[in-house]
């Protein structure tokens, strides 16, 4: 059985310069679709669950699937995260149910819709961190408000995310509090806002640096060296899944994603986790849409689940590709989390500052 915890997995690949794709996951059809792409190139990967999927899902058939997935493939290490956690309890209960991460998103309040002071998102992200290290699973926190560069506007959707106009400030993370705010709260893992937002809207055209701030990630990556950094709202949004969508009958207005080869710039500068949702479901939404129109007389779903799960995997595989990940799963050994917890406790898995973090702790 190979679940791994976050922490383990981003070391590795930290020390192997590559990164490793965050899939969303809400049913089986999903599920199977990345083991399957990670089983093809030898990748380990993370699944992750919103809270939105644990209600779709209920937590119970999600924790049993990830079972069947991890009892299906052994051989591949698997993290399972709760992405966005909006509380303790929601980080809590996700662990009860086989977590081996779990992010607490302290940028925003338990409504996951009003920015946070800096001060609520450290204590809580802390509060997490202690809970979550003594039983040796991985906390992930985020600094700075997810939101569009462009418009100023947060990014609500589903019920997630701020809605409304944000400053330039409260959209980018600010690397010297990211310093701080590191040593504070001991996080293995920190998002960064630099302006990528959930969903397929993203950009109104090919993102540059005024709009995609990949500078903040370097930035932060001088200051914290040693700390794993985790890019959202990162689907591509690639132009031949929205052509299949409005070719069979889908309206999406034209958009832009976070070009691939940016991502690729960032794994150089310490982003180690990328999440990834929208991609899959436009390429499963394209092949349903595709198979309905063609096929109006079907009714069976597997018709239509099958080449959306094929399309599924396919994002999937060419991100794993794409990011580096492929071929690592045999070069890992996934620890029980008991053992993480020892390693947390002796202190061995305690932030390390680069000199110009320690500079400006001095100062
Ligand atoms: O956090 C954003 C992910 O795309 C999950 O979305 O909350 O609709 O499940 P969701
Ligand atoms: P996308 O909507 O860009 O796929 O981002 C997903 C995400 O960040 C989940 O936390
Ligand atoms: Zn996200």
């Amino acid at each position: 059985m190979a679940r791994i915890s976050l922490r383990q997995l981003l070391d590795h690949a930290a020390e192997h310069d590559y990164a490793v794709p965050a899939f969303n996951i809400n049913n089986m059809e999903q599920g199977l679709a990345i083991l399957e792409a990670a089983d093809q190139v030898s990748a380990p990967v993370i699944i992750q669950a919103s809270r939105g999927a644990r209600q779709y899902a209920n937590d119970i058939m999600l924790a049993k699937m990830i079972d069947a997935l991890v009892e299906m493939y052994p051989h591949i290490p698997v993290c399972m995260h709760q992405d966005h956690g909006n509380s303790e309890a929601t980080c809590a209960t996700a662990i009860q149910h086989g977590f081996t991460s779990v992010m607490m998103d302290g940028s925003l309040e338990a409504d996951a819709k009003t920015p946070a002071s800096y001060d609520y998102n450290v204590a809580i992200t802390r509060r997490v961190v202690d809970m979550a290290h003594w039983i040796g699973v991985s906390v992930e926190g985020e600094l700075g408000v997810l939101g569009s560069l462009e418009s100023g506007q947060g990014e609500k959707e589903d019920g997630h995310g701020f809605e409304g106009v944000l400053s330039h400030d409260q959209l980018l993370t600010d690397p010297a509090q990211a310093v701080d705010f590191v040593r504070l709260t001991e996080v293995d893992a920190l998002a960064i806002a630099m302006g990528t937002s959930h969903g397929a809207y993203k950009f109104t055209r090919k993102p540059d640096g005024d709009i995609l701030a990949m500078g903040v990630i370097e930035e932060v990556h001088r200051r914290l060296p040693n700390t794993h950094l985790v890019m959202h709202g990162s689907s591509s949004v690639p132009q031949d899944l929205q052509d299949i969508i409005n070719q069979y009958g889908g309206e999406m207005p034209q958009t832009w994603g976070v070009p691939v080869e940016e991502i690729q710039r960032g794994i150089k500068f310490g982003v180690r986790k990328i999440n990834i949702d929208t991609d899959n479901r436009m390429a499963m939404t394209g092949q349903i849409r595709r198979i309905l129109t063609e096929h109006p007389d079907e009714f069976d779903p597997r018709k239509y689940l099958k080449p959306a799960m094929e399309a599924m995997r396919k994002v999937c595989r060419q991100r794993l590709e794409e990011f580096g990940t492929a071929g690592h799963a045999p070069q890992i050994k996934a620890l029980p989390l008991s053992a993480m917890a020892k390693r947390y406790a002796s202190g061995e898995l305690s932030p390390k500052f680069g000199a110009h973090a320690k500079q400006q702790a001095a100062e």
